[in-house]
């Protein structure tokens, strides 16, 4: 299959980049940081997560982010609501988009969202009948997709399993979440002919961290099999607090600059960008872990 000609980033850095962080940020960096990110032609952008604050701290003030974010036209503001009681969180706070989050891995959603994957499909359900009724749409993301920190290799049957359940549950989008970032281009197409036999490839979106600095070949696989979503965090922020060695997203500023060089729209500004990963790295106080803005901050 031929390469997309333009490709969707899904910015995460504001959630999953931040979520592993320790050092809590204030609502006003959080804010100025999404912003920021507004102006960079990003139109999708993974703001914050309604979860427990006992899980994770750093995501707990959620509802303020949103209330105070400047919501830019055009661009769709989402996060992470993993029940009932998330989504109406999450509908107070005026998302506009919201994402359910299961697994391909038994162990890690015990350890992930304190259930099996089964209870974590029923629970779903009242999320997405909620949602529809409010006519926001679910994005469905299935983490280790290709391995897990506490079962090793995962079947790409299983992953495709809930991939499908999903999507027929009424997610109008699966992210394939390769959560420890030990895939590879053998995985990525093992994985990729299994679950685009029940998932169409513009509904298909790529979420890859870059543990072991395979995400972005791993990406380029994933385009050439079509996929057209690419999730990313700005600095290469990022990681799952449960997943133990999980370290961050691809950065958005190396994604973009390989989908520049070869040519694929995305109507991302990477002058812009790598003022937002100057941004979070002065607000973190140390380097961006991206080869692209490490080049860009040491000219
Ligand atoms: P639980 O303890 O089983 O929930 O947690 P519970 O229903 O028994 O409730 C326990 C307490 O949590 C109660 O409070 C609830 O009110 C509260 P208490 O009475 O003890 O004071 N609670 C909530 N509070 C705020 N918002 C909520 C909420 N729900 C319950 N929505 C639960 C179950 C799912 C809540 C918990 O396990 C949790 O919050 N997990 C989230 C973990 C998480 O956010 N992980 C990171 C995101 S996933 C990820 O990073 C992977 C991804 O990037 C893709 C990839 O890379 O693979 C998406
Ligand atoms: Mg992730």
């Amino acid at each position: 299959m031929a390469f997309p000609s333009t490709v969707s980033i899904v910015e995460v850095g504001p959630r999953d980049g931040l979520q592993n962080e320790k050092q809590i940020l204030s609502v006003d960096d959080k804010v100025a940081l999404i912003n920021l990110l507004s102006e960079t032609g990003l139109t999708r952008i993974e703001a914050g997560s309604f979860v427990s604050p006992k899980w994770v701290p750093q995501m707990a003030d959620s509802g303020n982010v949103f209330n105070a974010l400047t919501k830019k036209p055009g661009i769709q503001y989402s996060a992470l609501t993993p029940n009932l009681k998330g989504l109406e969180a999450a509908l107070e706070a005026g998302v506009d988009e919201v994402a359910v989050f299961g697994a391909a891995s038994e162990s890690f959603s015990q350890k992930n969202i304190n259930c099996t994957i089964s209870e974590s499909l029923q629970r779903f359900e009242p999320v997405l009948e909620l949602a529809k009724q409010h006519s926001i749409p679910v994005r469905g993301y299935v983490s280790c997709v290709m391995g897990c920190p506490y079962e090793g290799e995962i079947a790409p049957s299983a992953v495709a399993q809930v991939s499908k359940t999903l999507l027929d549950m009424g997610c109008y989008e699966i992210s394939l979440g390769d959560t420890i970032g030990t895939g590879t281009p053998g995985a990525t197409k093992a994985l990729l002919d299994e679950v685009l036999k029940y998932i169409p490839v513009a509904k298909t979106a790529a979420h890859f961290h870059d543990t072991y600095g395979q995400a972005l070949v791993n990406l380029y696989t994933a385009l050439e099999y079509g996929v057209a979503t690419i999730d990313s965090a700005v600095s290469g922020l990022g990681g799952c607090p449960y997943a133990k060695g999980a370290s961050g997203n691809v950065a958005t500023e190396d994604v973009l600059y390989m989908l520049n060089g070869m040519g694929v729209t995305t109507n991302v500004d990477m002058n812009k960008l790598l003022e937002v990963a100057k941004l979070v790295s002065t607000m973190l106080s140390r380097p961006p872990v991206s080869k692209v803005a490490s080049t860009y901050l040491s000219q």
